[in-house]
């Protein structure tokens, strides 16, 4: 039996990996939950899978929780405390790293330094502190294993092979709702058209960096710090199905892929019980009825953020921090209506060239970045949206 401390249990993730664990109660005990601000959620949440231990991330919220629940009510925390507390939770063994955005980073490193195994879908944690959290995760002697599709499939595609002898990785994309839309209509996109997404069902943000292929752009430098990988090894190629979750090619040309239904619940499972398996967690695979595969090359003019990434990856090691808090406020600021889609590509490219990168000596120091590219990247937003 493996218990689980999940962080952002209310988002897609979170509600996700829950579904896996009310699916095999033999296997997995859901033992602490974390989430933001959906209270009604949470309530139901411990209800159902009577953890030890919840937060949320306000007081006000934490002191709704505790009414709606009464004497059911398990520890009830909030903040920074409370969402530390989630994480460094005595009874759990594996901690779900599920938040979204830079906020997952903290609490994640909490997690790791109280010596437990991290499956992390969060994968802000590595781009912005890939080497210092590797280092950290040796030192305590913990697992991190990728909830991330792509990586579960690199990871898997990996196993049994020698790394030197890896020619490239290529990293699928489904391409996002605009693969189809010429750059002038891009231009124009919405926030509810940037959210329409053909295949998976994500959280906004997250759907967000996947219309503008930012999301691949951070997949590519949580490859390379994952996998040990120069960024020159890693490609992207669009695939529409999103049936190939990854490939690796070696170097006598032959590739080795990863295929399955996109369903994150096999990513989920697999990061939760691997080396193991559980049974059945997603559907069968009938290529016979898909028929027919996919590909494209990325019209990287139309996608500006993917090559943004490549660049942060070779411009120091905590560029692509900077390049991922300049990410987040102008995603929001995208949803927000108040700069147009191709801003959020503008916005970080100006923010990186502003903000000096450098060397992560301590996680301190990456926050401290974090922190001053977000407000850099919020002067330009607001240059940007007065523009408007
Ligand atoms: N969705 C996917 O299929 C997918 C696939 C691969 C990787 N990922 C990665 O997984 C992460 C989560 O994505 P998602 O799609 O699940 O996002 P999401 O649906 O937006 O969920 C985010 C979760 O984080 C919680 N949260 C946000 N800020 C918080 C804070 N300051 N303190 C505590 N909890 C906080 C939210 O709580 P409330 O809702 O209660 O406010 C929610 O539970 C992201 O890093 C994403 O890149 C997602």
């Amino acid at each position: 039996m493996k218990h689980i401390a999940i962080l952002g249990s209310t988002g897609s993730i979170g509600v996700s990996t829950l579904e896996v664990v009310s699916r095999y109660p033999d296997e997995l005990r859901a033992v602490a939950l974390a989430a933001g601000d959906n209270v009604e959620l949470l309530a139901e949440q411990v209800q159902r899978h009577h953890p030890e231990r919840v937060s949320l991330r306000s007081a006000a919220a934490a002191e709704e929780l505790k009414r709606r629940l009464g004497r059911e009510a398990p520890e009830i925390g909030h903040g920074e405390e409370g969402l530390f507390a989630v994480a460094r939770h005595a009874s759990a063994d594996v901690v779900v790293s599920a938040i979204v955005g830079g906020a997952g980073l903290a609490p994640t490193w909490q997690a790791i330094e109280a010596g437990k195994d991290i499956a992390l879908a969060n994968k802000e944690t590595l781009v912005m502190a890939g080497p210092l959290v590797l280092r950290e995760v040796k030192k305590r002697g913990v697992r991190l294993l990728p909830v991330d599709s792509e990586h579960v499939a690199v990871m898997q595609a990996l196993s049994g092979h020698q790394h030197h002898e890896v020619r490239r990785v290529m990293l699928t994309a489904s391409g996002g709702p605009f693969r189809e839309w010429d750059r002038a209509r891009i231009e124009q996109a919405t926030p509810a058209d940037a959210l329409n997404h053909p295949t998976w069902k994500m959280g906004r943000k997250i759907t967000v960096d996947s219309a503008t292929l930012m999301n691949k752009g951070l997949e590519v430098i949580e490859a390379c710090r994952l996998f040990d990988l120069p960024p020159e090894k890693i490609e992207v190629i669009i695939h529409t199905e999103s049936i190939i979750h990854s490939m690796v090619e070696y170097r006598d040309g032959q590739v080795v892929a990863q295929l399955g239904v996109p369903d994150m619940k096999a990513p989920i499972a697999y990061a939760l019980t691997h080396p193991d398996r559980l049974p059945d967690v997603i559907q069968r695979l009938d290529l016979a009825r898909i028929g027919a595969l996919h590909f494209y090359e990325v019209d990287r003019a139309k996608f500006p953020c993917l090559d943004l990434a490549y660049q942060a990856l070779r411009m120091s090691e905590l560029t692509p921090a900077v390049l991922n808090a300049a990410n987040e406020v102008a995603v929001h600021a995208f949803l927000d209506q108040k700069i147009s889609f191709y801003d959020i590509s503008r916005t970080i490219a100006e923010v990186i060239n502003l903000e000096e990168g450098g060397t992560a000596r301590d996680l301190a120091g990456v926050l401290e970045t974090d922190r001053r590219a977000r407000i850099k990247a919020r002067e330009v937003v607001d240059r940007i949206s007065r523009r408007s």
